[in-house]
């Protein structure tokens, strides 16, 4: 099955993760900025992950060199175009305002570069997109209050928050006040829980920060009370297995409980997370995940379904996308005839 031409949504991507080593070392002369890496080779080097921090520590480093309007159009164009290229229909982008506005960029530089470049995306290529705010949870609590400030002052333009960063240690309990605020004024919710965290913080981002969708989620299936109910809720788990192996929360790909979350019945959806630093944008990880865990066409129908479903797309435009998967399908997907 070529999985490039599956029409999918992504869910779970950092923009700042699709920054591709060639890209910041030509960003970084121009800024003139000097990295702690002499060269490409050397910066790819370093993405052999230990763990999420180690990973978080080389991508704040990296990000360093993302100042102007431009650099944060030119970042999101060049994934939004690699995207397009996947047949991604629609994409739901993250970015983290505290990593820029606490070195001085401007939170107004930061979402007008982004979102020219997400609006240029639409009208060029056809390509829709929506933007999340996601706190750094291993920042203080008022450091997400003055955040979401910005975002209300800045006013039209980004749909939800979230909440990334490392887990361990940052409860979603920390932000349940700055949750409640931002959805009392009208932004969608969604959390990173259950990544390298433990089932008690995906509770509490049910509970407390009052989510739409949990971001990874594996940790869900620890704890059979809370997989019975995501699946009642049908809560969508944006799932990133190439992520979940580089940062060792598998240790193999065949380790992945992806396939046992869809037979439970959970609304699985298969992202990239931050693709430039794990090996591979959305198809790489549809194709990873299907070899390794032998995942057939009927599995790989469902996860693209569900990546619209989650979506914080209107049912019409979702029923548009489900019938060109059907299409799709028609044509990839051999038929099952029945065994005798
Ligand atoms: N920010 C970007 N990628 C992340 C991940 N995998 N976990 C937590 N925070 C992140
Ligand atoms: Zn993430």
């Amino acid at each position: 099955m070529d999985l490039r031409a599956l029409p999918k949504a992504e869910l779970h991507l950092h923009i700042e993760g699709t920054f591709e080593p060639e890209a910041i070392f030509a960003m970084a002369e121009r800024n003139g900025v000097t990295l702690k890496y002499p060269n490409v080779e050397a910066l790819r080097h370093a993405y052999a992950f230990t763990d999420p921090q180690s990973f978080l520590d080389c991508r704040y480093d990296c990000m360093r060199v993302l100042q102007k309007e431009e650099d944060f159009y030119e970042l999101t164009a060049a994934y939004l175009l690699r995207a397009h290229g996947q047949n991604v229909r629609h994409a739901e982008i993250f970015f983290d305002p505290q990593a820029h506005t606490q070195r001085g960029v401007s939170f107004h530089v930061v979402v007008d570069g982004i979102r020219a470049a997400m609006r240029e995306a639409e009208r060029e290529r056809g390509i829709t997109s929506h933007l999340i705010l996601c706190f750094l949870r291993d920042r203080p609590v008022q450091s997400a209050r003055t955040t979401l400030e910005e975002a209300l002052a800045y006013g039209e333009g980004i749909v939800g928050v979230g909440l990334d960063s490392a887990e361990r240690g940052n409860p979603p309990s920390k932000f349940s006040g700055v949750f409640d605020q931002a959805r009392a004024e009208g932004f969608l919710a969604v959390a990173h829980a259950g990544e390298e965290g433990p089932p008690a913080y995906i509770w509490e981002a049910l509970d407390l920060l009052k989510v739409r969708r949990i971001d990874h989620g594996v940790a869900c299936m620890q704890d059979g009370a809370l997989v019975q109910r995501l699946v009642r809720q049908q809560t969508p788990l944006t799932v990133c297995p190439l992520s979940n192996l580089r940062l060792r929360v598998v240790d193999t790909l065949a380790d992945h409980p992806l396939k046992a979350m869809l037979e439970a019945g959970l609304c699985a959806t298969v992202n990239s997370d931050d693709p430039a630093y794990f090996g591979g944008y959305v198809t790489e990880n549809y194709d990873a995940v299907t070899r390794a865990l032998l995942l057939d066409g009927d599995a790989v129908i469902t996860l693209a379904k569900n990546s619209f479903q989650a979506s914080f797309l209107d049912d019409a435009t979702k029923r548009r996308h489900l019938l060109d998967i059907e299409q799709w399908a028609a044509l990839n997907v051999p038929k099952r005839t029945p065994s005798a």
